[in-house]
């Protein structure tokens, strides 16, 4: 049976702008998250404490948190890959800045597949799991809670296919370390209904399903029929990006994720609630594309738009 709730987890702000060639002004990103806020979307992850070395399109990330309007009820997680990008998020760096500016909830980002590691955290799966051991205990310590990402969970831009039993192992290993959910991620958007059935089969062994999450990139069009999949099986969490923003600046050639739109389009259809406001969410679509000159990936706005 389908679930009657689904929680949708806005990544548009982090996994769609990292990837924008331009520099998004700062002010846009707040924005954005501000107007997806006002949506009714439950959580938006808002940016990254990464190397601004590595994604120089979330160097401004203090300014992001501190500039954003929390919205109650409303969770802003952040990407932190080790625990100096932990410690940055949490404290918001400024001494003279109150705790609430920081960071309430985070999450760690490990790989299914060896080469991928490497490419986008700099580090074997291993590593990356005992570097993450060491924010979870912060993230403990400080009462933040944590998400786990699995990227590559069907298929690798290095390695190709990926094997079921290594996204399994590693989500596993993830959740035993305390993260509250784990999103697995089609990182390049080369799954399909058959190889998601799969590797869902095997996690579901390992990770209880209302501990589970899709993140699904739609490079191939594959990403809703993957999402409903994912639904008849119990997962009740989606990880969706507006306008379908974005891409992954370690997996050339991946698109987006799946269009917010078009999901919560596809979940109020199937009379699932989600509390978004399609038409503000929409309208938080139409602002950033505008704002960095950029063509949505919703299909949905394009038939409402002249419909
Ligand atoms: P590294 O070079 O191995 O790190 O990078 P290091 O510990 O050796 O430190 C080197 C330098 O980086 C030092 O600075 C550190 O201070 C600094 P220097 O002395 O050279 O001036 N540094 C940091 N600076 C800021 N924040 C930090 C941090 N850590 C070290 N947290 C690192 C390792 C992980 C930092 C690097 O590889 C990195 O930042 N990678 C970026 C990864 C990324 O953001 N990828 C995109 C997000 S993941 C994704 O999109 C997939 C997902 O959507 C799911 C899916 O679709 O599958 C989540
Ligand atoms: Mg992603």
């Amino acid at each position: 049976a389908l679930p009657q709730t689904v929680k949708i987890v806005e990544v548009g702000p982090r996994d769609g702008l990292q990837n924008e060639k331009t520099v998004v002004p700062t002010e846009a990103k707040i924005n954005l998250i501000n107007m997806l806020s006002e949506s009714g979307l439950p959580v938006i992850e808002a940016t990254s404490f990464v190397s601004p070395k590595w994604v120089p399109q979330m160097a401004d990330q203090v300014e992001v948190m501190k500039g954003i309007i929390k919205k109650p009820g409303v969770s802003y997680p952040v990407l932190t890959p080790n625990l100096k990008g932990f410690q940055a998020a949490v404290s918001a760096t400024h001494c003279c800045v109150p705790l609430k500016a920081g960071a309430s909830e985070v999450a760690i980002f490990g790989a299914a597949s060896e080469l991928f590691s490497k490419k986008n955290i700099n580090c074997s799966v291993e590593e990356s799991l005992q570097r993450f051991e060491e924010v979870m205990k912060a993230a403990k310590e400080a009462a933040v809670p944590v998400r786990g990402y699995v990227s590559c969970v069907v298929g690798c831009p290095y390695e190709g296919q990926v094997a079921p039993e290594k996204v399994a192992h590693v989500a596993k290993r993830l959740y035993s370390m305390g993260c509250y959910e784990i999103s697995l991620g089609d990182t390049i958007g080369v799954g399909t209904p058959g190889s998601m059935t799969k590797m869902l089969e095997a996690v579901t062994k390992e990770v209880p399903v209302s501990a589970l999450a899709v993140h699904c990139h739609d490079t191939y069009g594959q990403a809703l029929a993957n999402i409903l999949i994912a639904l008849q099986m119990g997962i009740s969490v989606v990880d969706s990006s507006v306008a379908g923003l974005g891409g992954c600046p370690y997996a050339q050639g991946a698109s987006g994720n799946v269009a917010t739109e078009d999901v919560v389009y596809m979940l109020h259809g199937l009379g699932i609630q989600t509390g978004v406001d399609l038409s503000k969410l929409m309208e938080a679509g139409a602002f950033i594309c505008r704002t960095i000159n950029r063509k949505t990936s919703s299909k949905l706005f394009v038939i409402t738009e002249f419909g």
